[in-house]
């Protein structure tokens, strides 16, 4: 991604920031000139992005962190600013899926993915936000998902935690606005990441993700970075609270078929307008 935004002097922290979303956010951040802690549970993985970063000149530290751990995150935050300083942004895109069935959903794939993908994030946020609090500062990007914005079978426990990252988000923006800190999320359609492409058949991507989205393909992961960048900087420096589809267009609308080739009516067809 070419950058468009500058972020030197500024400290930002990157839950998940070892893989897709979250890592392609820490290079552009890095890139755009901020100071980057690369906060995952994959201890390796956030070294290998922050040797990268260093080799293209950026700057940034590992923060290993398990995102469901309270002390854990305090300590984080408190080696990122006593590394680079002040902290003034935060993404929060630490999150897994484990799907299952409803009737057999087991207790501890709910209670993962629900601790990890919204209890971990209000703890990032949480950690974060007293910090950016006393400095009267700041801006805070959670990613959610459309999975927040209507249901998607299998998800029971992954939807419930993005419905609430959509709560989370809307509180914090209320509760935090007036004392300089702005909240918002990001909900992304398919992106193409280890998340999607360990946990989602190839069939499933091409005949339902492709098919329902308007732009016709998943997105880059950087192309998710971009719109988080532009939600952290002073060109959204009036929007908060807000959920902002990046989403090729899915939630657009509900009958969307072969990429909206298909114009879903039985007198335009027989016209010869489009062809089924
Ligand atoms: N990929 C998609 O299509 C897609 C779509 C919508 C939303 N999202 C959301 O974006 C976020 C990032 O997903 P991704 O696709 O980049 O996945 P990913 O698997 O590529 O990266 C997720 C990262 O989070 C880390 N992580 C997991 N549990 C953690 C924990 N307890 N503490 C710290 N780090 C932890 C993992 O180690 C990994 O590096 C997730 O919240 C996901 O729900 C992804």
């Amino acid at each position: 991604m070419n950058p468009s935004f500058d972020f030197s002097g500024h400290v930002v922290m990157v839950t998940g920031g070892a893989s897709g979303i979250g890592l392609a956010t820490a290079e552009a951040l890095a890139a755009a000139g901020a100071s980057v802690g690369v906060a995952d549970l994959q201890s390796h993985a956030a070294r290998d992005v922050v040797e990268a970063i260093s080799r293209s000149g950026g700057q940034a530290i590992a923060l290993p962190l398990d995102v469901r751990d309270a002390a854990a995150t305090e300590a984080a935050v408190a080696e990122l600013e006593a590394r680079f300083g002040p902290v003034g942004g935060l993404v929060t895109a630490a999150g897994l899926s484990r799907p299952a069935p409803a009737e057999s959903m087991d207790e501890a794939s709910w209670d993962l993915v629900v601790d990890t993908n919204l209890k971990g994030m209000f703890l990032s946020c949480q950690a974060v936000g007293r910090r950016m609090l006393a400095h009267g500062r700041g801006a805070i990007v959670n990613i959610s998902s459309v999975n927040a914005l209507g249901g998607f079978a299998g998800r029971s426990n992954y939807c419930s935690a993005k419905f609430g990252v959509t709560g989370l988000t809307d509180v914090l923006a209320i509760e935090w606005g007036r004392r300089g800190i702005r909240v918002n999320a990001v909900a992304p359609n398919g992106v193409d990441t280890p998340l999607v492409r360990n946990g989602i058949p190839p069939s499933f991507v091409t005949e339902v993700l492709e098919n329902r989205t308007p732009l016709g393909r998943m997105a880059e992961p950087a192309e998710v970075a971009s719109v988080v960048l532009f939600l952290l900087s002073d060109a959204a420096s009036y929007v908060t609270g807000a959920t902002l589809p990046v989403d090729g267009g899915l939630c657009a609308g509900f009958y969307t078929n072969r990429q909206g080739a298909d114009l879903a009516s039985a007198a335009l067809l027989k016209a010869g307008v489009y062809q089924a």
